[in-house]
């Protein structure tokens, strides 16, 4: 894994815009992506950017089950309010939160990222490990599933909700082998709460216990930190 450290994440949001230009210009053309705060800084600096991603699909890792598309803490929403609509993309694929045909959502959501193999994959990391919504003892060869939240990344979310008691507790998410099949992988994490994740993922063992650690077994990572994140390095 390579690792690069900043003291500000205005300037790792930079390095990470460099990251999506230089792969557009090698053909890159399918970008997963992900919600939460990590990846904001880096979706403002496209904005401002003059990247064309006209001709781009987007994957994005998760969406809140039971939530509407059009629900303002739908990650839906949270794309199109700070990417897709000052951004477009030729086409933005994200998981039904509301689908009435859960084994046919999961299905056609592998198919899409089949038929899109991703060229770069963007990842937050929660404060237990895990990239996507796959929790500790997720499965490794897992692929597109719903998932049940832990208490503690139900608690990290209810800061987006008026009421706490309607954060959602379930999720579809890709497989930790889904985002191990993207060609390349950039990791985000900032802030002291994530130091120890990210010092799990990168000294500890290859384990489920730790979902991130399943990056290691991939040849082309960069984990992008800020000093917080990289305290217990
Ligand atoms: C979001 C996702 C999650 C987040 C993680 C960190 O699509 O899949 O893994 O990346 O929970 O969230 P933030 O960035 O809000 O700390």
């Amino acid at each position: 894994m390579d690792i690069k450290i900043f003291d500000k994440q205005v300037d790792a949001a930079s390095y990470t815009v460099k990251i999506f230009q230089a792969a557009i210009d090698q053909g890159a053309e399918v970008f997963g992506l992900a919600t939460g705060s990590t990846p904001i800084p880096v979706y403002d600096q496209l904005v401002a950017s003059d990247i064309d991603f006209s001709e781009c699909v987007s994957i994005n890792l998760d969406e809140y089950y039971g939530l509407n598309s059009d629900h303002p803490q739908s990650y839906h929403q949270f794309m199109a309010d700070h990417l897709f609509n000052k951004k477009p993309f030729k086409k933005s694929y994200l998981p039904d939160g509301a689908t009435d045909d859960l084994p046919g959502e999961l299905a056609r959501y592998d198919q899409i990222i089949q038929a899109h193999p991703i060229d770069l994959q963007i990842l937050g990391i929660g404060e237990n490990g895990h990239i996507g919504f796959n929790e500790p003892g997720a499965p490794m060869d897992g692929h597109t599933q719903l998932v049940q939240l832990t208490d503690s990344t139900i608690q990290a979310n209810a800061r987006f909700f008026t009421d706490p008691s309607q954060v959602p507790t379930q999720a579809i998410s890709m497989g930790l082998a889904s985002i191990s099949s993207a060609k390349q992988i950039v990791l985000l994490a900032f802030g002291a709460n994530k130091a120890d994740a990210i010092a799990k993922t990168v000294n500890g063992p290859l384990s489920n216990q730790v979902p991130a650690s399943i990056l290691k077994k991939h040849d082309n990572v960069t984990l992008i930190l800020d000093q917080g994140a990289a305290s217990q390095l």
